[in-house]
């Protein structure tokens, strides 16, 4: 028997486990524990194999979720993950801020891969939202403008959402409009965001003191909203081309989800710790990408879970500002500038990123890189209400810690004078970030991805999996031990 087989083999088990505890479809829900890139894509890759529908729910092209299409690596921002799979219905959902032009690119990029079903398979919610140019270009903005940046991916999220919660923002419906009604609406969205470049567009500076926009760019945006028959007419084009995707998101998915004969898939993205309501504000998304806001996304009602699978990978990383309180010295910031370490100093978090590849799906910008912390970890599996945990990457581990000296998992915090193992909420009044205390492990194992029983794994990294397990509310049932989208171990006993 291939792995194929054994892997398909066990996925039918853990669904039919699953299938007989609801009435409806088996819903399994899986998302980012930390502050993205956890490895979600892959994990939705592999339950993809037997999914009936799969849902992207929240965020957009900011998403960046590494899959492989064959041999083939790439990294989805808007499209489903699922559309790997021949057989599975793939939803862009209510809560995803749409960006078109990546969006074509990416159903052209998977059609040239062999994914010839695309057009098909691949529907669209019309009440999704639409990422407009004049978002992107108001994101950066926005960004450089704050005393403090979040460091936002310049997806133009924020200001989608902005524009969503302001009740002038396009959905994907409003592309099937005549041109000139589509006009009257981005007209009526740039009356509240044309102030902004009118103040700011000529000051406002990079990093390195430059003009973030030249007379040029400038001169483009303002034409978005004093002449937007141009940008609409472009629009519209778009809304042809895509009409035959673009569905009732929650007729769709009821069909599935009132069926107990369908699996669902539902692709969370960003993270516990970066959504809107659950994360470290204002260092955050612009979405809520915890559970409900991820049901809410995916037309789901909120019992509708089989499992909630929350994402980590056994060891940290965080793009952008932020509170990462075990975050290793990195020589490099998530920029890319020097920072005031040299790299002798930053030994550790500088192989950690190198050696891990730890450079960003979306922007390639480097992570910064830390510790498994355990405190962080439980926050989200009692937030998230997690049924599950997938610790992916767990291959990784056993050569740097080798390399290092030693591997680190965090198991408490000591801050403000007492130890501690919660998550503190109010870390931005203090302004004091939490001093990790440390279990230190040898490392020194391999993993190789042929490994598909947990028994095969070698004792000291089931040592490892073991400690961070233990206390965490939810069991590992899911690792990593591998990249491609096959290289999971999934333990059946834990159902
Ligand atoms: P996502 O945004 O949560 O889907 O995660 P990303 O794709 O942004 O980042 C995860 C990175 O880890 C990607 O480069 C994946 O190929 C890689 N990855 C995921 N799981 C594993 C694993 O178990 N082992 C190894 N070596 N790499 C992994
Ligand atoms: P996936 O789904 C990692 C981070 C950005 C920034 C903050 C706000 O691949 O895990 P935004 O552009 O959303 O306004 O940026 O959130 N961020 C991510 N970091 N993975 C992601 O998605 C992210 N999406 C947003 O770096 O700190
Ligand atoms: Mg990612």
């Amino acid at each position: 028997m291939s792995k194929v087989s054994r892997i398909q083999e066990k996925i039918a088990k853990a669904i039919w486990i699953m299938r007989q505890k609801t009435k409806n479809a088996v819903v399994i829900v899986i998302l980012g524990a930390c502050w993205g890139d956890e490895g979600k894509g892959k994990v939705v890759a592999f339950y993809a194999r037997q999914a009936d529908l799969a849902i992207r729910a929240t965020g957009g092209a900011n998403a960046g979720h590494t899959i492989y299409i064959g041999d083939h690596k790439i990294a989805t921002h808007i499209i489903p993950s699922a559309i790997v799979n021949k057989g599975t219905i793939c939803l862009i959902g209510r809560s995803v801020e749409v960006d078109i032009d990546i969006l074509l690119g990416e159903i052209e990029e998977v059609y040239n891969l062999g994914i010839e079903d695309v057009y098909e398979r691949l529907k669209i919610a019309g009440v999704a939202n639409v990422t407009l140019p004049y978002h992107k270009a108001l994101d950066k903005l926005e960004d450089a403008v704050k005393f403090e940046p979040v460091g936002t991916t310049g997806k133009g999220i924020g200001p989608t959402v902005e524009s969503l919660v302001r009740r002038t923002g396009l959905k994907v419906y409003d592309l099937l409009l005549p041109v000139k009604d589509l006009a009257v609406k981005i007209k009526e969205d740039g009356k509240f965001i044309k102030p902004l470049f009118d103040k700011y567009g000529k000051i406002v500076k990079d990093r390195k003191g430059e003009r973030l926009f030249t007379d040029e760019q400038l001169n483009e945006i303002d034409g978005y909203f004093v002449n937007p028959e141009s940008l609409a007419e472009k629009y519209h084009e778009y809304g042809r081309k895509l009409s035959k995707m673009i569905v009732d998101g929650q007729r769709l998915v009821d069909t599935y989800y009132y069926d107990n004969s369908k699996t669902i898939v539902v692709e969370g993205a960003q993270a516990i710790r970066l959504s809107i309501e659950t994360g470290d504000f204002p260092m955050v998304t612009s979405t809520d990408s915890n559970t409900l806001g991820t049901l809410s996304g995916s037309f789901l009602p909120h019992n509708a879970p089989s499992e909630v699978i929350v994402c980590a990978k056994s060891h940290f990383t965080r793009v952008g500002q932020g509170v990462f309180p075990t975050e290793y010295k990195s020589h490099i910031d998530y920029y890319g500038s020097l920072t005031e370490y040299s790299p002798e100093e930053a030994y550790i978090g500088d192989t950690m990123r190198d050696d891990d590849g730890e450079y960003g799906a979306s922007t390639g910008r480097p992570r910064r890189c830390g510790a498994p912390d355990k405190v962080l970890m439980s926050n989200s599996v009692r937030v998230a209400g997690a049924d599950a945990i997938c610790l992916n990457c767990v291959d990784q581990e056993g050569e740097f810690g080798k390399k290092v000296g030693k591997l680190q998992i965090c198991e408490k915090y000591e801050y403000q004078g007492k130890v501690i193992e919660f998550f503190p909420a109010d870390i931005n009044l203090t302004n004091e970030v939490p001093t990790p205390v440390y279990k230190d492990f040898e490392g020194g194992w391999t993993i190789t991805s042929d490994m598909e029983e947990y028994e095969d794994l070698p004792e000291s990294a089931r040592k490892f999996i073991e400690a961070f397990e233990e206390g965490l509310g939810a069991p590992v049932k899911y690792i990593g031990v591998g990249p491609h989208n096959d290289d999971l171990i999934i333990r059946l006993d834990k159902f």
